[in-house]
């Protein structure tokens, strides 16, 4: 008798455990975003961006799967934080149908804008169905554009001084991370834009020596303490989050995303990076 009670007491434990568990991981942690703060050390960076800030947010995906005034919300967070450089690593969409350029339209006016500039690169969710429909990019970048983010698509933007490189996504139609490389000049400030960390693999580098900003992995979205997370959708699964020293002198970061492809989230809460730019001693 005093077996059964037992046994049942711990079915009723588990289960409201493991619903409790559940709940938190679908209802509180994929909205519970972290405002991760830390340094940015660049090689010749000018005086005048000494102390500055450049906030990293990725992944936004706006479409369907969530409420994305969830993301309006933090945007407005964001912004009061004054950020004098604000740059987006891709997946601004997730893209099924033409109805997310209108779930675009509401969400644009709300973007995040930095003081001296605000810049972007696109993600393989921005490229539609198979990541392969260029039409859909255009039509995303276009609109960002006109949202006030300037899109950078294998191109370079100078910010008083500082050289953003912008790699369009792995995945999608535009890849030219080589060509963009070449433009690489060791004796400048440099900053690299790349949505996929698998790009870092590559053999385009030409000895680059810097940070490169990353999303893309959603630091897997699920994970138990100590491990590494069960799912992670890159070849190389040690770019799973958060900064990553290459011994070449490349420093990647790998930002958590704000928004998320399945609202589910455990121990992988979603991220704003605020970085404060400071200059490299060689
Ligand atoms: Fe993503």
């Amino acid at each position: 008798m005093k077996k059964t009670k037992f046994i049942r007491k711990a079915i009723l434990f588990l289960t409201l455990t493991g619903s409790a568990m559940f709940y938190y991981a679908w209802q509180i942690e994929p909205f519970d975003v972290e405002f991760v703060e830390l340094e940015m050390e660049i090689e010749n960076l000018p005086q005048e961006l000494e102390g500055k800030t450049l906030m990293q947010i990725s992944d936004t995906h706006i479409g369907d799967r969530f409420d994305y005034k969830y993301l309006i919300e933090n945007f407005q967070k964001a912004q009061q934080m004054n950020p004098d450089i604000v740059v987006y690593t891709g997946d601004f969409l997730a893209y099924k149908s033409p109805k997310q350029f209108q779930q675009l339209a509401e969400v644009s006016p709300h973007f995040v804008k930095g003081k001296l500039g605000t810049i972007g690169v696109l993600g393989n969710h921005d490229y539609g169905k198979n990541w392969a429909e260029p039409d859909v990019a255009n039509r995303i970048a276009r609109d960002l554009e006109t949202a006030g983010i300037q899109i950078l698509r294998n191109e370079s933007l100078e910010v008083q001084g500082l050289t953003i490189l912008g790699m369009d996504d792995l995945y999608g139609t535009h890849f030219e991370g080589e060509k963009l490389m070449k433009t690489y000049r060791k004796s400048a400030a440099y900053l690299v834009l790349c949505h996929n960390p698998d790009a870092l693999d590559l053999p385009i580098w030409n000895d680059y020596r810097g940070w490169i900003l990353s999303g893309h992995t959603h630091g897997g979205q699920v994970k138990l303490p100590f491990f590494r997370p069960p799912v992670l959708p890159v070849k190389n699964k040690n770019y799973s989050s958060g900064k990553i020293e290459l011994n070449d002198g490349r420093t990647l970061y790998i930002n958590r995303a704000l928004g998320h492809t399945y609202q589910i989230r455990f121990n992988v809460r979603p991220e704003i990076t605020l970085f404060k730019l400071k200059a490299k001693k060689i």
